[in-house]
């Protein structure tokens, strides 16, 4: 039987398990370029028998226009791709593996990130809500951005595409397409935040075309065995909510799945954040795509057995379990084994997007 520790293969690579580092922003890459204490993050997850067997990056910038939050890094000027190339170097020296998460938050920058302070992109002038912290770290209310012109799209997916050679060019092993939690291709999917009535609105199909040539921007580049498009299709907030998140993320994956991507990363819920309720579970999509089938969200070691075991998918991606312990597959060995009581660091919520070592590469391993 498939366990969460049994060994996967995805695309080229061989990995050990099927436990993966979900996407973190971390908000300490000042400049926008990954630094030695980056590396050191990230190098401490990367052994694929102690840490996890492959690391998604955070969210990572395709151009300036894609950023809103301080300090999160990018993939467009050669500063970032040597940055990046420090990071995947002391990956690839624990052994591990990394993709990038490619990333352009849409109407949820602020003119304040903005080169030339314009107003941020995205399908339509919706105001997303809420507030942005700018780049000073000040609280701003967020703004109603431009919706952008047909004609300026195929920019922004050529963006895509050189961030992915440049991911390629910092030794990332393959890249993640970001089309989940309320950014830009997700803004293009939504019926709440896409208004259009040309060939990027309205249906289902013109919807989920950015999604689609965002993809194909990235598999241009990779091949599609070494994309993967992460997707939420339980983000529940209004200004994101699709009238019928079943027929709309059903379909995207059935596109997804004709290319042949390397994988699907489709997240469920956490019961505390926003969400469409009833929420649909992961195995909804299993029948539509039977590449590598990763899902997220609150997961325990025990759940995320059960759903190997169970077949709904076919690896979990953690994320605060493995920030706050970067030796979770070594405690997870433990669980596996039997053992009732593995302690686990609790993750400081205070120190997510903080700066420094504190609550980043302090979080004691076991025995440590
Ligand atoms: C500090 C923090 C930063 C996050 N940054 C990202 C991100 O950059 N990209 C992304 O897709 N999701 C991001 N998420 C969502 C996580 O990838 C994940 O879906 C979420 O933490 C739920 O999984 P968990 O219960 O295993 O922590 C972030 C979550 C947290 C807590």
């Amino acid at each position: 039987m498939l366990e969460l520790l049994s060994s996967m293969k995805l695309g080229p690579y061989e990995l050990a398990t099927r436990v993966v580092m979900a996407p973190l922003t971390r908000c300490r890459s000042p400049m926008g370029v990954p630094n030695t204490m980056n590396a050191e993050y990230y190098a401490q997850r990367a052994d694929p028998h102690t840490g996890c067997a492959l690391i998604i990056s955070e969210a990572t910038m395709i151009s300036p226009q894609g950023g809103g939050y301080p300090d999160t890094p990018g993939l467009y000027n050669d500063a970032q791709v040597a940055g990046w190339r420090l990071v995947a170097s002391a990956v690839h020296a624990r052994g591990g593996r990394i993709y990038a998460q490619l990333w352009h938050v849409g109407s949820i920058s602020h003119p304040d990130f903005q080169p030339g302070g314009e107003l941020p992109v995205s399908a339509s002038a919706i105001n997303p809500g809420g507030e942005a912290r700018t780049p000073a770290g000040a609280r701003k209310p967020r703004v109603a951005p431009r919706a952008l012109s047909a004609s300026e799209i195929p920019g922004i997916i050529q963006d895509y595409a050189h961030a992915a050679r440049r991911a390629m060019d910092a030794g990332f092993d393959g890249v993640e397409l970001h089309g989940a939690n309320g950014y830009l291709p997700h803004q293009f999917l939504s019926d709440a935040s896409n208004k259009r009535t040309d060939d990027f609105g309205g249906s289902i199909e013109n919807r989920a075309r950015f999604m689609l040539m965002a993809a194909d921007a990235c598999i241009s580049v990779w091949g599609p065995s070494r994309v993967g498009v992460r997707l939420s299709p339980n983000t529940g907030s209004p200004a994101i909510m699709d009238s019928d998140p079943v027929a709309t993320f059903s379909y995207v994956v059935s596109r997804l799945a004709e290319r042949n991507v390397g994988y699907l990363h489709i997240m469920e819920t956490v019961p505390t954040w926003p969400s469409v309720t009833p929420p649909i579970p992961v195995r909804t999509f299993r029948p539509l795509y039977k590449g590598v089938l990763i899902t997220n969200a609150g997961f325990t070691f025990e759940k995320a057995d059960g759903y190997v075991r169970g077949g709904d998918c076919d690896a979990v991606a953690f994320g605060r379990a493995l920030l706050a312990n970067p030796d979770l597959t070594a405690r997870f060995r433990r669980l596996a084994k039997g053992e009732k009581e593995v302690p686990m660091n609790e993750p400081k919520p205070e120190t997510f997007y903080s700066a420094g070592p504190e609550g980043y590469t302090d979080y004691p391993t076991l025995g440590h």
